[in-house]
């Protein structure tokens, strides 16, 4: 395994979702409307991938406001700020180290109005190292919260129809080159961690935000792009299938998927 394959694995996982920006439409309106972004806000959005959330962030809050977004890919930092320049948007893009992901630092302690994060939490650990990165992520988030300042976290808990899926595919053919090798946590297990970094009235619902498309072939193209299968397209949809359940819904597609959205404040 080299960084150029996980170069890669980003890589695609941009492309699908680029290409199709709708897909993920149900989680992004729930996590869009929890942060519920206003003006002048000052918000940091932890794990960057296309921009998918921080780019509308930014719109929201307007040119007196900030969104500060950061990830440990560097061709994703790149897509963003490319993005964020032809948009014009209030946007700082910052790459972060993987042995340090974090904004550290007195300058971002007690800064920002919110701190966000969709589909990104369960990366700050591999399989083995417990939760040690994620309790570690947690406690960042509280540092650079103003008082009064709120979490927002959108992600896979264990026991869902997701973590059932990305078990299924730890494995480099079905998500190339590492797999998907990531524990979960359990709703009790989050719900601690997260009080234990500090925060208060920790709020966490499981919700039912399918991907949505307008084919059954755009569905096969986006599952195998998404996690940079190496099998056959009809292999790693099949697996989907199986895990989440696909069915016609009036004339669209819907491939089922369920997140944890959590909001705690500082
Ligand atoms: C599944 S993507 C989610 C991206 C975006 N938030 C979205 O919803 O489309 C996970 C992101 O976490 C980043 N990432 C991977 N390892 C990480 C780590 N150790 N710490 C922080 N972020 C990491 C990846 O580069 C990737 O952009």
């Amino acid at each position: 395994m080299t960084t150029k394959e996980i170069k890669v694995r980003w890589k695609n996982y941009r492309k699908a979702n680029s290409e199709k920006p709708h897909a993920r439409e149900n989680e992004f309106k729930k996590i869009f409307s929890l942060v519920a972004p206003e003006r002048c806000m000052k918000i940091w959005e932890v794990g960057t991938g296309n921009g998918y959330l921080a780019l509308p962030l930014a719109k929201a809050v307007g040119k007196n406001g900030e969104i500060i977004t950061t990830d440990v890919d560097a061709g994703s930092i790149k897509e963003a700020i490319k993005k964020s320049k032809r948009k014009n948007l209030n946007i700082k893009v910052i790459l972060l180290s993987p042995k340090k992901p974090f904004l550290s630092g007195k300058k971002y302690e007690n800064l920002f109005d919110v701190v966000t994060s969709l589909a990104t939490l369960h990366h700050f650990d591999r399989r083995g190292t417990g939760d040690h990165g994620r309790k570690k992520a947690l406690k960042y988030f509280y540092r650079n919260l103003k008082k009064g300042g709120r979490l927002v976290i959108g992600d896979v808990l264990h026991g869902t129809i997701s973590q059932k899926y990305f078990h299924s595919i730890d494995d480099p053919k079905h998500c190339f080159p590492l797999g998907h090798p990531h524990n979960f946590f359990k709703k009790k297990e989050l719900v601690k961690a997260v009080k234990n970094a500090g925060f208060e009235n920790v709020k966490v619902k499981i919700a039912y935000v399918p991907w949505r498309f307008s084919s059954v072939k755009e569905a096969k193209n986006f599952i195998h792009t998404i996690h940079n299968a190496r099998c056959a397209k009809e292999e790693s949809f099949s697996i989907a299938k199986k895990y989440l359940g696909f069915k016609k819904v009036g004339s669209h597609y819907e491939l089922g998927w369920e997140l944890f959205f959590l909001t705690a404040k500082k």
